[in-house]
């Protein structure tokens, strides 16, 4: 069975009231049109063809690539059925199914494109789509059918009659057309209302000549719901949110708040970890098995390792924990860190592109960049690597079980040798051989009765 995709894309979504087009409004990391695009792919088509307005660059750029897909202009946004005609040129001899998708209906799942399609084919019908119940009906297109419910029209609000607007059965603008029907895309006459040619009317044209036209009502309001103002896509949000919570929820994850922790669609969480309130996982994150995460904390592009903690308002971002490492509260990990299993970084810790190895702590107030540390380090509260010389940045280098006393500035390039110790309030500019201890400050001087000296002065 030869399958087609077209999706729909190339409307003003003046509902939105937005400079960014409609279909690349975000579902957390993706926009809607990519969420669509990832389930036709889902379905392994021949070929995905976007129907786009003059903004493709734009479009395009924001995509994943795949070689599937081909781009489609139309400049006006004359309606739906001109949009699909504009997808014509790329399916000529294609003999086939063409499933047509709304890019702003972003929630829909492969599995219910596959499983309608499977139901298109099994009546060998000319024409199906998906209708739903829809609450409330009225940004949608009614499925008015005859007194025996046999298919009749879609009908959109606008052209309603009143007895039409109580029909909460409405269209999901999903469709399977039977590429011998696209021949009916001609036909479809200007709406006058609304000034474009509908879709739609290829149901009720194709219906009254006799074709298999059919709605199979297996959709949910949330699954098919249209995004067509910003509320709605803060509804989409919601429901993709907690469609996600609810799938780790079986897997043995405990949300201690599972209304306001935000998990992206591929994040990983492993069992009996647990993520306090107000926690977001971006991206690829991956988490290990009996994790703690407390609240405020957002991990984006990273990977946690099992059993390690990650405390209050902590920003984590490309970097690698490994296993039972503690990390927070109010640490930032920024991308290119790694930090070693049983390891600690602590309140006030900023690490940027550093490999630091297994049970090193740096537990208050420092900055690590780009830095390589070894085992067993401790860095004293206060530390900084000044890897930036206004030109370019310098690496330091700290080896195993290195002492770093408080308030050390280490000016990189500089390398510490294992074992050693460096003096609270040292600058270090010069390597420092291993074992030995490097002290930079001036040495402390005593004033006897300097104090009372001074108090006469001052009468
Ligand atoms: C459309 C359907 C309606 C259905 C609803 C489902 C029509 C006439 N109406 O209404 O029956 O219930 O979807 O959500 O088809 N688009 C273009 N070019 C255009 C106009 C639109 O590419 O000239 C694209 C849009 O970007 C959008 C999709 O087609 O992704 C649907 O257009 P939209 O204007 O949102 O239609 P609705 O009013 O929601
Ligand atoms: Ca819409």
């Amino acid at each position: 069975m030869r399958t087609a995709v077209v999706i729909l894309a190339a409307g003003r979504g003046e509902r939105m009231n937005s400079s960014v087009p409609k279909v690349l409004h975000k579902l957390f990391d993706k926009s809607m049109l990519q969420h669509v695009v990832d389930s036709a792919l889902g379905l392994k088509p021949e070929i995905i063809i976007l129907v786009v307005s003059r903004n493709m660059k734009e479009i395009k750029g924001s995509l994943n690539p795949s070689d599937k897909i081909r781009f489609a202009v139309q400049k006006e946004p004359k309606g739906t059925a001109d949009a699909v005609s504009k997808a014509l040129p790329f399916l000529s001899g294609f003999h086939g199914t063409i499933l047509v998708l709304n890019g702003d209906t972003p929630l829909i799942t492969p599995e219910t494109l596959s499983s309608f399609l499977r139901k298109h084919r099994k009546e060998r019908n000319d024409i199906s789509f998906i209708s739903f119940i829809a609450d409330d009906p009225k940004a949608y297109g009614r499925v008015v059918r005859d007194t025996s419910g046999r298919l009749k029209a879609i009908i959109e609000e606008k052209d309603a009659t009143e007895l039409q607007k109580k029909i909460h059965e409405v269209n999901s603008g999903i469709y399977a057309i039977e590429s011998r029907m696209l021949e009916q895309l001609k036909d479809i006459k200007i709406n006058v209302l609304k000034g474009e040619y509908y879709l739609t009317d290829i149901v009720g044209i194709s219906a009254g000549r006799g074709s298999s036209v059919r709605a199979f009502c297996i959709g949910t309001e949330d699954e098919m719901s249209g995004v067509n103002t910003v509320s709605e896509l803060a509804r989409a949000r919601q429901f993709l949110r907690k469609k996600i919570i609810a799938k780790w929820e079986q897997k043995g994850i405990i949300f201690i708040d599972p209304e306001s922790a935000f998990i992206h669609q591929d994040v990983v969480i492993g069992k009996d970890t647990v993520i306090y309130p107000c926690v977001m996982l971006e991206a690829r994150t991956k988490i290990g098995k009996a994790c703690v995460i407390y609240p405020n904390v957002r991990i984006i592009d990273s990977v946690i390792n099992d059993r390690s903690v990650i405390k209050d308002s902590t920003v984590i971002e490309g970097s690698v924990i490994r296993a039972g490492a503690v990390i927070g509260p109010f640490a930032h990990l920024r991308p290119g860190s790694e930090i070693g299993s049983g390891g600690k970084i602590g309140n006030f810790v900023e690490v940027k592109k550093s490999v630091i190895g297994d049970n090193t702590k740096a537990s208050h107030l420092s900055y690590l960049g780009d830095a390589k540390i070894g085992k067993n380090v401790n860095i004293g509260a206060g530390t900084i690597t000044c890897n930036y010389d206004g030109r370019k940045k310098n690496r330091t280098t700290i080896e195993n079980n290195v002492f770093i006393g408080s308030d050390t500035q280490l000016v990189a390039p500089v390398k510490i040798g294992k074992g050693a110790y460096i003096g609270a309030g040292s600058t270090i500019t010069k390597d420092v051989p291993a074992l030995s201890l490097a002290v930079t400050r001036t040495e402390q001087r005593h004033i006897k009765n300097w104090v009372s000296k001074n108090k006469k002065k001052v009468k």
